[in-house]
Formats: C-alpha cells, structure tokens, sequence
C-alpha cells in the first residue's frame, strides 16, 4: 500500500537502494537478537513493521555523495535507524499511543515499563555499533542527537503539561527549537556521519569542517522539515496513514497548525483556548470548533509555506559545499519533493 509520507524521490531512492536497505533490514534483527525473550518481544512489533527507513537512506545517500568506499554505510544507517526506533518506543509511552506502523505499540502490547527498558536497550545497542566505527566524530554526532532528542521531549512535555503562556514562549521560535532537537538533530547527525568516517581514513582532507556543517546543516533543515509534514498530515483527513488523524490534538499536543491560529487568535478565542486546549475533556468536546479555526487562520497553508522554506534552507545548506547540480542531486531533489508534495 503507498505511504502517503512516500515522497516520489524517497521511493526512488529506496529502490536505487534496495540492497543495502535488505542489508540494514537484516542488520537490524540480528544485532537485537537478544537470548531474553522479554526483549526480543518487546522489540518485535517494531522491527516486524515497515519502516519508511528515511534515516538509513539518507545514510546511505551521503555515503554515497562523500564517496566513502569504507563500507560503513551499512553500520550507519543501522545506528541511525535504532536510534529512531528506540526515540519512538520511548515517545510511545510518553504520549500514550497505541498504534505505530500499524501495529499495536509495544506499550500497548507490553506495558509502559517493558517499553522504556527496551528504549534503553536499543540505545545501548546503537551506542555498541557506533564504538565499533572507531570514530570519536561519529561518537559526537550520535550522543549530541540523542541528548537533543530527550531535550526536545522534554521542552515538548513542558508545553503540555505546564501551560504557563506567561513563562514558555507559544510561538514559532518555541516549536522550532522543538523539533530541530527532537526530529532535526538525528538527521543532522546521520547525514554528517558518513563525511566523518571518510574523513578519519583521509587526512589530506582540507575541507573538512565546512563539508561537515553543510551536511549537518542539510540533515537538520530536512528533519525540521520532515516534521512540519508530519505535523501538517496529522491534521489532514484526506490523507491515509498509518497513524491515525488528529493524533496531536487529541495528545493535546501543540504542533505548528496550533501555533498559526495562536498567533491569530482574538482575545476570546485566546480564552477559549486556554480553558478547553489543556484540560481533556473539553478539548476534545471542542474539536468541532479547533476544526473550524485551523481552516480561519489558513493554518495548513502557512505550515506547508513554512516546510517550503525549510526545504530551501536545505538545499542552499548543500550549496555551501557541494556542486548541487553533478554531486548531491538526490539530497536536493529530496528536499524539493518533501515540499513538492505539500502543495
Ligand atoms: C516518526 O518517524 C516520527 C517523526 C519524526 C515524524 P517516521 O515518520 O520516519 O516513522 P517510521 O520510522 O517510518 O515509522
Ligand atoms: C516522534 O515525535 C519522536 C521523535 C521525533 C523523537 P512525535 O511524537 O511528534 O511523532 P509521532 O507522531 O509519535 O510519530
Ligand atoms: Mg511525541
Ligand atoms: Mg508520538
């Protein structure tokens, strides 16, 4: 079935690399084969489900463009993808969802606890993966995207439960620092890591810093990026996913269509929201209303303007080091089609 999150250039690109991706899918069992069952079970739903695998593709896309034969690119997409696996067996229990790539979460199968231990033990496995790289760079770039990541839950929880607008920002700055660490950081990393390997076998490489933070760069918008779409299908009911509609909302969690009519509420629709955003019931009894308002403030409109510019933040990211148009095409046109498909 396609996954209305398939951009056209992604299922190119998972094509092109269908064999490595067979290697990482494989990789990826293996390496949690664990002899306690408790794991291994815990785990299954997860690595059983088809991942878009965008982390492990973009991996192996700038593996390719730095042209590292190091066959590392394997490995890396391998750690890339456990790192999101584990964010998301812990993101589960933290907005209490059910279904994740259309099966039931493991915290629904197994119960919260099970679920954060079996986080933990897949970020000690990416961790083991990374000290076999030998590279203290990627070692870096990894443990700064993990520490981001709960850094952004962590400033996305706050939002949630302590809706002081006095003391936290509600605005466009807040959420950009949201999901640069918790969506953007991991793809910075990923994309930068293949550059750093190459990098350590190379040293008459001279232009290695400013390669590295255009990749960083490039990783960090596209994530941010990749976010606001998934924020924007959230609330299109249009679209097929395999993650229910509405799922934001009814975590009560503020996402960027939020903030847009935010910004544009009135002083009694400022009100409103306040009284009923936050306390459960009345949210959900106030959907109806919350439905009427993103539709006022064109909110799905500025958000997909927004991943527009993002895209474009990424691909003149690229420009810093590369010549687009001969290397670094597929992570321009990667770009391009993640805005492309919004409009
Ligand atoms: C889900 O990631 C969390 C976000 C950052 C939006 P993906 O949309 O890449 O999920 P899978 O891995 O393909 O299920
Ligand atoms: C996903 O975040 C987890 C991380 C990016 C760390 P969300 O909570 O926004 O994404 P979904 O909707 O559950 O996939
Ligand atoms: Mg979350
Ligand atoms: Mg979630």
């Amino acid at each position: 079935m396609p996954q209305p999150h398939h951009s056209t250039v992604l299922a190119q690109l998972t094509e092109k690399f269908a064999p490595q991706l067979s290697l990482v899918r494989r990789a990826l069992t293996t390496h949690l084969s664990t002899e306690d069952p408790l794991i291994t079970e815990a785990v299954g739903s997860l690595l059983s489900a088809e991942s878009k695998y965008v982390r492990p593709v973009l991996s192996l896309v700038c593996s390719e463009l730095v042209d590292d034969s190091t066959d590392h690119s394997i490995l890396l997409g391998v750690i890339s993808e456990y790192i999101h696996m584990a964010s998301l067996l812990h993101d589960d229990v933290v907005d209490h969802t059910s279904v994740r790539r259309g099966q039931p979460t493991c915290r629904a199968q197994f119960g919260n606890a099970r679920a954060v231990l079996a986080g933990d033990y897949v970020y000690a496995r990416a961790c083991e993966l990374i000290a076999t790289t030998g590279s203290v760079a990627v070692l870096k770039l990894y443990a700064e995207a993990i520490r981001l990541m709960s850094a952004g839950e962590v400033m996305q929880l706050a939002d949630l439960h302590t809706p002081q607008i006095d003391h936290t920002p509600m605005d466009l700055t807040r959420y950009q620092q949201i999901i640069r660490a918790k969506t953007g950081a991991l793809m910075a990393a990923t994309a930068a890591a293949p550059y750093e390997l190459k990098a350590m076998k190379s040293p008459e490489i001279s232009t290695h810093t400013a390669t590295v933070k255009s990749l960083y760069d490039y990783g960090m918008y596209l994530g941010m990026a990749y976010q606001v779409v998934d924020d924007i299908l959230d609330y299109s009911t249009t679209t097929q996913s395999t993650k229910p509609p509405w799922q934001d909302f009814n975590e009560g969690k503020l996402t960027l269509p939020m903030y847009y009519c935010l910004r544009g509420f009135d002083a009694a629709e400022q009100e409103f929201f306040q009284q009923t955003f936050f306390d459960t019931p009345r949210r959900l009894e106030a959907q109806a209303w919350y439905a009427s308002q993103l539709h006022k403030h064109r909110a799905l409109q500025h958000s997909r303007a927004y991943a527009t510019e993002l895209t474009d933040h990424a691909s003149a990211a690229l420009e810093n080091a590369f010549d687009v148009p001969h290397h670094g095409k597929q992570l321009r046109d990667l770009a391009l089609d993640l805005a492309a498909r919004l409009r």
